[in-house]
């Protein structure tokens, strides 16, 4: 039996990732939080004919708690989005404030779920999430997920279009270091099966898969940024287990972890991730045989998360 919650679930996110969910023979049971209208969207995604059991929730009468309780596997992507001209980082005032009070509720009513964040800057909100759990004496870095899945979604879909691959889903690359702009760190040299990218377009394809979110928000003019591409990856990677996802976690306590953080001199970084019944069972290290340009791309990465990184642990001193 999996009871998966999703918190910000009447969200641009929050819906269509409810629905994969809803739809899924694996969740038998999905409760959705969001402050406005999940009841709504719960009555909705119940009258689909598959066997998971939906409820809606909002704040009164302990919402909070209703939904997490006995949840297997929360999904948080509550919180505002980007438009046009901001960075995920200008998200971080509010985002910070919400992940830290769903966070503790996952702290006191389900402390052993799987807890995947999508709520942006994942760079920050993550640590955020940590220093939270850590603070209740919960936290088990195996079960805590920034959601970097649709970078790796996106290196797929873009180099397909360069290659001419017909199902991009044939393509993998790894995609490592943050989830934002130049922390993004696709190595193109390690994808599968071996793509040969012409050197005049190199340097655009990283850059657009740094910077594809940017092309959404462009295009969707002032009405946020990645839903429905980000639904997909999200629903990806909640269902995913015993297999290589990429994802942005704590890595000096989990196994392989320490040795990649001692390598790139941050904690949090996210690498392909081996997922087990437990969470993480083995955090893989895919950056000893990386190029030079790709090297270069990493030093800038590991810069500008440790920057994200240090904000977040500040702002939580002053968030109290
Ligand atoms: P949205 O504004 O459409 O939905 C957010 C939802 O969160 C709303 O329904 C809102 O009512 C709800 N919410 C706000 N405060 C809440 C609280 N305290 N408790 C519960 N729910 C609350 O935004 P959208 O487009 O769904 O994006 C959500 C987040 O996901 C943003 O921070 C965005 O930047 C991020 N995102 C992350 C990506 C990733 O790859 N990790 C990709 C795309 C977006």
């Amino acid at each position: 039996m999996v009871k998966a919650a999703v918190l910000g679930a009447a969200g641009g996110i929050g819906q269509p990732l409810s629905l994969l969910l809803k739809a899924s023979p694996l969740v038998d049971e999905l409760a959705l939080y969001d402050v406005v209208n999940s009841p709504g969207v719960a009555a909705d995604l119940s009258h689909i004919s598959s066997p998971a059991k939906v409820t809606g929730y909002l704040p009164k009468d302990h919402g909070l708690r209703n939904t997490l309780e006995g949840a297997d596997v929360i999904v948080i992507p509550a919180g505002i989005p980007r438009k046009p001209g901001m960075t995920r980082d200008d998200l971080f005032k509010i985002n910070a404030g919400i992940v830290r009070d769903l966070i503790t509720g996952v702290a006191k009513y389900c402390p052993r779920a799987f807890i995947l964040i999508i709520s942006n800057p994942v760079n920050s909100t993550v640590p955020i999430a940590a220093e939270i759990l850590k603070a209740h004496k919960v936290f088990d870095p195996s079960r805590l997920f920034g959601v970097t899945t649709l970078d790796v979604v996106r290196a797929s879909t873009f180099v397909a279009e360069i290659t001419g691959e017909k199902d991009s889903r044939n393509i993998v690359v790894p995609v490592v270091g943050g989830h934002s702009g130049d922390t993004i760190v696709p190595l193109l040299s390690l994808a599968k099966p071996p793509v040969s990218i012409p050197e005049d377009r190199l340097a655009g394809l990283v850059n657009r898969i740094q910077f594809g979110g940017d092309e959404v928000v462009k295009a969707k003019d002032g009405a946020g940024s990645a839903t429905l591409s980000m639904a997909f990856a999200g629903f990806r990677f909640a269902e995913a287990k015993g297999i290589v996802e990429p994802s942005y976690i704590y890595l000096p306590d989990v196994p392989g972890g320490d040795e990649i953080a001692k390598a790139v001199g941050v904690d949090f970084f996210a690498v392909p991730v081996e997922l087990g019944p437990n969470g993480v069972a083995r955090a893989t290290n895919p950056l000893e045989t990386i190029n030079d340009d790709e090297k270069k791309l990493l030093e800038v990465a590991i810069k500008g998360l440790r920057t994200n990184i240090d904000k977040a642990c500040k702002m939580k001193i002053s968030l109290g």
